[in-house]
């Protein structure tokens, strides 16, 4: 009962402490959503903020950043940047990687009035014209990317021995060409070399001399033609299939055509180095991709280091290894 009794006082406790209790609550909801609002409220002018900083940011970088404009259709006409007489030709069915960096680089050292064709497979087409700077190439006129119609392959070796040594190819697809450039995809120009290209064009034909005392310098995998004289031989003589490569074969005619100037070893030391080893020359052939190397150039460590030094841009058609890769006492000799 005294229990009973006290009860009331005691439980009229609890309740004013809870109405106080709530009363705490509701007053901290309130604040708490007054300052929700009032932070809510200030929060665009704070983005406004952020986003002014950020394009100030942006604005300083760009200022830091050479103008780059790519202009997508030169107004330069081809017909006056490039002689449509001089063609340097790359014919290549496979895809391989370096073909774009290789096509660059050789652009870069022929001299700027020449055109560039590269001829291959849909893959090898593909590839090449993959990248930007071939693509702007290609609209700019420099570059022509092509995949012969059938029956024309460039498959193999010999699918590109048919193809040029066959009249119809000149006719159809280089007809406004008098001099050629042909390299292959194992073929590089130096940019160290102090000659031109244009200063062979009095040749009908000029490449790598096969000895240092060779009547023809006629090794065709960085060669210079002249088209009209090709086209002369193609006019009375024909190649049988699967025989002899199309350079041998055109080297054992053009030497006795009535007329024609041919380089040769003794005077022609500078345009390619294939199988002869001779200082300073405009390109280099490195046969199969450097598989299958003349010793005479390649085999020497101080001829190697010497090709090397004059023209780094072999690293990018040949394979290569570090002279520390090499195993202990070995002679250096390839
Ligand atoms: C193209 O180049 C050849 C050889 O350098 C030159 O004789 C000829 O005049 C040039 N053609 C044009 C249209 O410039
Ligand atoms: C190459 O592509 C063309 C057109 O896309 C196609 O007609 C042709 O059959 C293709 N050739 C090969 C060998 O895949
Ligand atoms: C040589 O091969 C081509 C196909 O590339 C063929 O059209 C031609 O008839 C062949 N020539 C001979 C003489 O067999």
């Amino acid at each position: 009962m005294t229990a009973a009794m006290a009860t009331p006082p005691n439980g009229s406790k609890p309740l004013s402490n809870g109405m106080f209790a709530t009363n705490r609550t509701r007053i901290v909801l309130a604040i708490t959503l007054l300052a929700t609002w009032l932070f809510a409220s200030l929060i665009p002018s704070y983005k406004q903020s952020v986003k002014d900083l950020a394009q100030k940011k942006y604005n300083e970088a760009i200022g830091h950043f050479p103008a780059l404009k790519v202009d997508w259709h030169p107004k330069v006409d081809s017909e006056v940047q490039f002689n449509a007489s001089k063609v340097a030709l790359l014919i290549e069915g496979r895809p391989i990687p370096h073909l774009v960096p290789q096509l660059l680089h050789m652009m870069s050292v022929v001299p700027p009035d020449w055109r560039f064709k590269f001829i291959g497979t849909n893959k090898s087409v593909m590839s090449v014209s993959r990248s930007f700077a071939t693509q702007y190439q290609a609209l700019n006129g420099k570059l022509d990317l092509v995949v012969l119609p059938k029956p024309w392959k460039v498959d193999s070796k010999e699918d590109i021995y048919r193809l040029l040594t066959d009249l119809r190819f000149y006719n159809d697809h280089l007809s406004e060409v008098e001099w050629m450039l042909k390299f292959e995809s194992d073929s590089i120009m130096c940019a160290n070399s102090g000659d031109t290209l244009d200063d062979w064009l009095h040749y009908d034909w000029a490449g790598a001399p096969r000895s240092k005392d060779d009547t023809f310098a006629g090794n065709g995998g960085l060669s210079l033609r002249r088209i009209s004289t090709v086209k002369r031989i193609l006019g009375f003589q024909s190649r049988y299939n699967d025989t002899e490569p199309e350079d041998e074969w055109f080297g054992k005619r053009i030497t006795v055509l009535p007329g024609a100037k041919v380089a040769s070893g003794a005077e022609e030391t500078h345009l390619s180095v294939e199988d002869t080893w001779f200082e300073k020359p405009m390109g280099y052939h490195a046969r199969d991709m450097g598989e299958n190397l003349a010793d005479d150039v390649w085999k020497d460590p101080k001829k190697r280091k010497a090709n090397l030094d004059y023209c780094p841009e072999l690293a990018m058609i040949m394979p290569m290894k570090l002279e520390r890769e090499r195993c202990q006492g070995d002679d250096k000799m390839v």
